[in-house]
């Protein structure tokens, strides 16, 4: 099998955002996808470790905001690169707007936002997959939506040449985290953004 394969399907790239009742909260998801037209539902697979994942669980709401090619990487790090456990990640950051279900939908870097309430549930193993009405959208701006391609190719900084260390790396192609050693253990997960050793590359 090769898994590289799965790298040649295009998706789309979002900010999925909850609010614990307390707190918002939101991680970056590619996994949006709309499923239905009557009723207008969309499906999203979020990874069990994300508290994005929790939240949404318990509440069944959230806005998914659409991201755009006029998005910088900065966007990518606050919301996909640490969890809601630890920080807020709305902090010091005034570009969004509530939706009516009081979830967030992020207004700079995206070009739409969708606001949707679950109503089924499915167990995927490492992620769970929720479908999810629509109850409200709205379009941003014309910037053209940010595809998965167009975000390694022009957002993600370019990996740097590391110095000759004598050591190996593996790089992890999503979010480019670097571990360093001769063997990347099978069970070994991004401590970023929670990929498989799938998804290493040797450097
Ligand atoms: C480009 C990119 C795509 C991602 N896609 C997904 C995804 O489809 N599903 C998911 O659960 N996490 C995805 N992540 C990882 C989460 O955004 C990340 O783990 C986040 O820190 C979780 O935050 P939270 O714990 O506050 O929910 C992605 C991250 C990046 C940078």
């Amino acid at each position: 099998m090769d898994a590289n394969a799965l790298f040649k399907i295009s998706y789309g790239l979002f900010v999925l955002s909850a609010n614990d009742g307390k707190k918002d909260n939101a991680c970056i998801i590619n996994t949006l996808q709309q499923v239905s037209s009557d009723p207008l539902m969309v499906t999203v697979a979020v990874n069990k470790s994300n508290y994005t994942h929790d939240i949404i669980d318990k509440t069944g709401l959230f806005t998914a905001s659409v991201i755009s090619e006029a998005a910088n990487f900065e966007l990518f790090k606050r919301f996909g690169f640490q969890s809601g456990k630890s920080v807020d990640k709305f902090e010091n950051f005034p570009h969004y707007l509530r939706a009516v279900n009081k979830t967030l939908a992020v207004t700079e870097g995206t070009c739409a936002y969708i606001s949707a309430e679950v109503v089924k549930k499915l167990d995927l193993g490492s992620h769970t997959l929720f479908a999810a009405k629509v109850e409200e959208a709205k379009i941003l701006s014309d910037t053209p939506p940010a595809t998965y391609a167009y975000y390694h190719a022009n957002i993600k900084p370019k990996a740097e040449t590391k110095k000759e260390t004598g050591k190996t790396i593996w790089r992890c192609k999503i979010c480019g985290y670097e571990y360093e050693g001769e063997d990347l253990p099978d069970d070994f997960v991004c401590p970023i953004c929670k990929h498989g050793k799938i998804d290493f590359e040797k450097v």
